[in-house]
């Protein structure tokens, strides 16, 4: 039964974006997923037997839950679909015996303190960067970092309180603002979060893109480099368009490969999906980040690998050791347009959804947040209005379909009463 069905622990938040597409390309790989989350849920189309609810903030207790189960249900493979799930994915895996990055490697991702501690450490390049519970003396980050630069937490996602500070006498003002945004984040979910520290960095300018791949025994596969064309200037920093392939020289493109697989092997990543950020600047690339997952949202949607393979039909596959299809992406261009929330409100419409849909190139429009509900933009918050997808000839036709799509959307939204 194992041989021919292979079991994926396959962990993630309730709230993720990646459910579907994770249970599709179960489907499709011929693997039976079950579903650990930390709160109790159905998911669609899963029988409750494979729903297990397991606390990703008590590992210990966790892990006995999961040993139980694959004692009875044997489990090929742990894969963590969400920031705050790759962890306790990590540390499953472990006690289950099954391949996996390590607890350490994956723990350094988690934090972005931690991660850039680790990448300095082996000279590779990124911004200069300070990590306190307190806010620094501005002169003393105006010497050591230099303005502007960029306050954020250490854990969380989704450009969730990332503030651009121009001057030092902005500083506090911004420091207060990230860390009442950490303490909400503290009170909504506990697991990653442990370090109240705030990261502190130099603003890198330039263009910014993203790499998604998969290490196969620590050896680097690229999947999918996007450009991201829309200036990405702060004062916070809503990511909208992602655009395959990318139209950054070559030259650059391979800079991007030797810089992931270094950082990669630096953090002691070597097994399962990555996706990394990087930015560009006069030629030189600059890491962001790197996190031990793929792509967030519904964005994988835009990647179409050989026979039709989905992104995660490839990390499933590649998880359980079945055999991979080439990883080569599609003949044609292809994109993402994440819709932000604009203001802050009860959202009560979106209005030409149906002239967005008929725009040429535009494949799919899918709304992700129900009327009716309170809506909060970066960078307090981070949920997505929607995503419009489109395919094209060109990186460039892509990325006029996406925006003339997206002009015909009207958001709206009431404002709160004071
Ligand atoms: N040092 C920096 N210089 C310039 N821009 C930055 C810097 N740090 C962060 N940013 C901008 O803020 C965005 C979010 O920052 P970061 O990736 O560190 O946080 P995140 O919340 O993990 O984001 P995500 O989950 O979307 O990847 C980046 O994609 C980038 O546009
Ligand atoms: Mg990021």
């Amino acid at each position: 039964m194992q041989r021919d069905c292979p079991r994926i622990l396959l962990l993630m938040t309730p709230t993720t974006y990646r459910a579907t597409d994770f249970l599709r390309a179960g489907a499709a790989a011929g693997v039976e997923i079950v579903v650990g989350t930390n709160r109790a849920q159905t998911l669609a189309g899963l029988a409750p037997d494979h729903n297990l609810t397991l606390p990703f903030d008590d590992p210990a207790a966790a892990e006995a839950l999961v040993l139980a189960y694959a004692d009875r249900c044997p489990v090929r493979a742990v894969v963590g679909v969400d920031d705050e799930a790759v962890l306790p994915a990590a540390r499953l895996a472990a006690a289950l015996g099954v391949p996996h990055n390590t607890v350490e490697s994956v723990a350094m991702t988690r934090s972005k303190i931690l991660m850039r501690e680790c990448i300095a450490g082996a000279g590779l390049s990124g911004p200069p960067f300070l990590a306190s519970c307190r806010m620094p003396d501005p002169g003393r980050v105006g010497d050591e970092i230099g303005f502007p630069c960029v306050v954020k937490p250490a854990a969380l996602s989704g450009s969730r309180g990332v503030i651009r500070v121009d001057r030092a006498d902005d500083l506090e003002a911004v420091w207060q603002r990230v860390s009442r945004i950490l303490e909400t984040a503290h009170r909504e979910e506990r697991q990653g979060l442990e370090d109240d520290r705030l990261l502190l960095e130099r603003f890198m300018p330039g263009e910014e893109v993203s790499l998604d791949a998969l290490l196969q025994e620590g050896r680097l596969r690229p999947l999918a480099l996007f450009d991201k064309p829309d200036p990405m200037d702060g004062p916070a920093f809503a990511e909208t368009i992602f655009i395959v392939p990318s139209r950054q020289p070559r030259l650059v493109q391979n800079a991007i490969l030797d810089a992931a697989g270094a950082a990669a092997a630096a953090l002691g990543l070597n097994h399962g999906p990555i996706h990394a950020e990087f930015r560009i600047h006069e030629g030189e690339v600059h890491l962001l980040e790197v996190a031990a997952r793929t792509i967030g949202g519904l964005c994988s949607r835009a990647l179409r690998f050989a026979a039709g393979t989905s992104l995660e039909e490839i990390v499933l596959r590649h998880a359980c050791g079945l055999t991979l299809p080439v990883l080569a992406r599609e003949n044609q261009a292809s994109g993402v347009f994440m819709l932000p929330v604009p203001r802050p409100g009860t959202l009560t419409g979106i209005k030409g959804l149906n002239e967005a849909r008929r725009v040429d190139g535009i494949e799919e429009v899918v709304l992700t947040i129900p009327l009716g509900d309170e809506v909060v933009p970066l960078p307090e918050e981070s949920r997505i209005l929607g995503f419009l997808f489109a395919r094209g000839a060109t990186p460039a036709a892509v990325e006029a379909s996406l925006r003339a799509a997206e002009i015909f959307l009207k958001v709206e939204i009431q404002p709160p009463t004071p």
